[in-house]
């Protein structure tokens, strides 16, 4: 990486945007980026390269990036290059946040979008008639702010790594802490359960929970309330990967559903809720999320971009939300993100399918 210079650099870039152009039409009509990049460096010098270089070298450092080939390797940098202007764009669509480099900045947003985020179909469909629509409830004497994780019931935050485990590191967060109401003991439960045996599908035939290839909440809790409930993390440990052989075994159950609600989409009852219930679980707008660095995140748009499973464990003083995310801790806020008040239910298109559960 030591030499390159400008005019390599350049050459390299329209390499770049070639391949990319054949191999993703879709992705570069999303992202003039590339173009920009190709812009800044041929007019301005100084626009160092050496300072991309160094970034991206303390990038790979930071969060243990080795690529197989030297090829490998040139191609992520330029990705990276993108992402640090696309981060640059975000930061000023998006003030209250801090966004930068991640150790999501070597992924094109296609790629990114493929890994870490549900499909766009994700829509909430008529109810199983096993979930019912949650009673309404009263919103003038909530607690000016709620932070389940000082009431010790949030466990760590999990790595889904490659597995597209969100919705089920949700749910399982979401039971962790009725459990924790009822019993005080705060224990891990297992998403992994979730990724081998539940192939729940409604309506039928489509929005299949497919493991680590994505699946829908209110499938999973349907799911885990007839299955008889949810195992411990420590009995079912999380692997990483989905398998089709299902380990479930009904004496090791730590957890069982009664009921499952819907949440109407309403910010003060999603407060209710959480402020007199337990954390739950919504699907936000990740449109910036690649780029998250701490702070408020408040996307300016309401857009269908690859809706995220994460579960609200609180809110502040100003009815900002907070979320944990299943992103490992090095990503965010120690794992953890914050959305604007009004954010969470910003569109009906990317729903926040909100469920609780009754601890009967
Ligand atoms: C809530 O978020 C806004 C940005 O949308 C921010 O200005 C404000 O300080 C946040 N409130 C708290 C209590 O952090």
């Amino acid at each position: 990486m030591a030499n390159y210079s400008l005019f390599t650099l350049f050459l390299f870039l329209i390499s770049f945007i070639s391949t990319a152009w054949t191999t993703s039409k879709h992705e570069l009509n999303d992202d003039p980026l590339i173009r920009q990049v190709v812009s800044s460096v041929g007019v301005n010098d100084d626009m160092s390269l050496s300072k991309f270089e160094h970034q991206f070298s303390e990038f790979k450092k930071t969060y243990n990036k080795v690529y197989d080939t030297e090829e490998e390797n040139e191609y992520r940098f330029g990705v990276f290059m993108s992402n640090l202007l696309r981060a640059q764009r975000h930061q000023k669509l998006d003030p209250s946040a801090k966004h930068g480099i991640t150790k999501f900045s070597d992924l094109t947003p296609t790629e990114f979008h493929d890994q870490f985020l549900m499909s766009e179909k994700l829509q909430r469909p008529n109810l199983p008639n096993t979930i019912l629509n949650a009673p309404i409830l009263s919103t003038n004497d909530l607690a000016i702010q709620i932070d389940w994780r000082n009431r010790g019931a949030v466990t760590r935050v999990k790595n889904q790594g490659s597995c597209k485990a969100s919705w089920a590191f949700s749910v399982a967060g979401m039971l962790e802490a009725v459990h924790y109401q009822s019993s005080y003991q705060l224990v891990d439960l297992s998403a992994q359960q979730i990724l081998d045996c539940d192939s729940t599908c409604f309506p039928p035939n489509t929005n299949c929970d497919a493991g680590c290839d994505g699946g829908y909440t209110y499938n999973a809790l349907n799911y885990l309330s007839t299955a008889g409930g949810i195992m411990a993390e420590f009995d079912y440990p999380f692997t990483g990967t989905s398998s089709n052989v299902c380990q479930f075994n009904k004496d090791k159950v730590v957890s069982s559903i009664s009921k499952i609600f819907y949440i109407s989409n309403n910010e003060d009852q999603i407060a209710a809720y959480v402020a007199k219930r337990n954390p739950v679980i919504v699907f936000v707008n990740s449109q910036y999320l690649q780029s998250y660095k701490g702070g408020v995140y408040c996307p300016s748009q309401c857009v269908q971009s690859g809706p995220l499973g994460a579960l609200v464990v609180g809110y502040d003083a100003d009815r900002n939300w907070t979320l944990k995310n299943s992103w490992g801790t090095n990503w965010g806020e120690s794992g953890f993100f914050r959305l604007c008040k009004g954010a969470l239910t910003c569109t009906d298109q990317v729903d926040p399918v909100a469920l609780t559960v009754a601890a009967d």
